[in-house]
């Protein structure tokens, strides 16, 4: 569909975000389903912290339906919104708002995407299970939210930075104070132990990104079945993810959130059912031509 003066403005606001396949993923979906909208990546900078406050005022002064939130705004832009979903209050971080007659609510379809892609691409439902999360930033506190809210019995956090990692177990623990929850540095004498009996590891660092060195998990410690998630979709196969492969794991890649969190949001803002496969197979394309 042509843009016309009738078309409606939709995109993404982050520092990087010229990277990012979201554009062509939500354009194929609003092509596919005859929607008049256009999705658009917005670079707002980091610095000064004015720009995100513009940015989101932008969102009213131009009717956006609405907006995705990436790094480094996710928890920043809170405050600059009219409401936040329940979920998106507790994990502290938006990714999608939701601009309804001048109104501005904000939401995570970080945690939602994650488990659902879990579910549907790797069979897998955290419910009972030990799980440890590698890292302690934006992705990795929704991802171990999502892990805890759908049941975990134990959680072991990861991450270079110990503070960091304690910081977030304090916080989940105050929501689920339940299931065992630990913090550990990111360090093989710590891994290898729990790794024996934990049936979900989840990248949810950058480590693993074209041009990062990879993380070195003990997969071999693994059980047999255990899953190995990546939330990094750049490379598709990450060093962890081929590794993991070739000990005969079940793998989770990080396209798969991606799609997911698109449709959430898609379906947020459109109140249609999202075209799941279409973002998919437009994504994969947007990731091979950027590769
Ligand atoms: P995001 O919002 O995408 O999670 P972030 O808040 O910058 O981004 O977090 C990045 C995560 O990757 C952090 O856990 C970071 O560890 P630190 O807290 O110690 O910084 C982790 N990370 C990034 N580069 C790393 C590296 N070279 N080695 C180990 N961990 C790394």
């Amino acid at each position: 569909m042509k843009p016309s003066s009738s078309t409606k403005l939709v995109g993404i606001f982050g520092d990087p975000v010229s990277h990012s396949l979201s554009p062509a993923m939500q354009n194929a979906a609003f092509e596919y389903m005859g929607i008049d909208a256009v999705y658009l990546a917005f670079h707002v900078p980091a610095r000064p912290a004015s720009a995100l406050k513009t940015a989101v005022s932008s969102i009213k002064a131009l009717g956006f339906m609405g907006v995705n939130i990436t790094v480094p705004h996710k928890e920043k832009v809170i405050e600059f919104l009219d409401h936040v979903d329940n979920e998106a209050g507790d994990i502290g971080a938006v990714n999608t708002i939701v601009n309804k007659a001048g109104k501005l609510t904000g939401y995570n379809a970080d945690a939602r995407g994650y488990i659902e892609s879990l579910g549907q691409e790797a069979g897998f439902s955290p419910q009972g299970k030990n799980a440890v999360v590698i890292g302690a930033g934006g992705a990795s506190r929704a991802i171990a939210f999502a892990v805890l809210k759908a049941g975990a019995k134990r959680l072991v956090i990861a991450n270079r930075t110990l503070r960091r990692a304690q910081t977030l177990s304090r916080d989940l623990k105050k929501k689920f104070p339940k299931p065992e929850i630990t913090a550990v540095p990111l360090d093989k004498n710590f891994l290898r132990p729990v790794a024996g009996d934990s049936q979900l590891i989840v990248n949810a660092s950058s480590l693993g990104m074209a041009g990062k060195e990879e993380l070195d998990f003990p997969l071999y410690a693994l059980p047999e079945g255990a899953v190995v998630s990546d939330i990094v979709y750049k490379p598709f196969d990450t060093g962890l993810i081929k590794k993991a492969l070739v000990r005969g794991l079940v793998v989770h890649r990080g396209l798969g959130m991606l799609v997911h969190q698109g449709a959430l949001a898609f379906e947020l803002w459109t109140g249609e059912k999202a075209p799941l496969d279409i973002m998919r197979m437009a994504a994969l394309k947007a990731l091979k031509l950027h590769a």
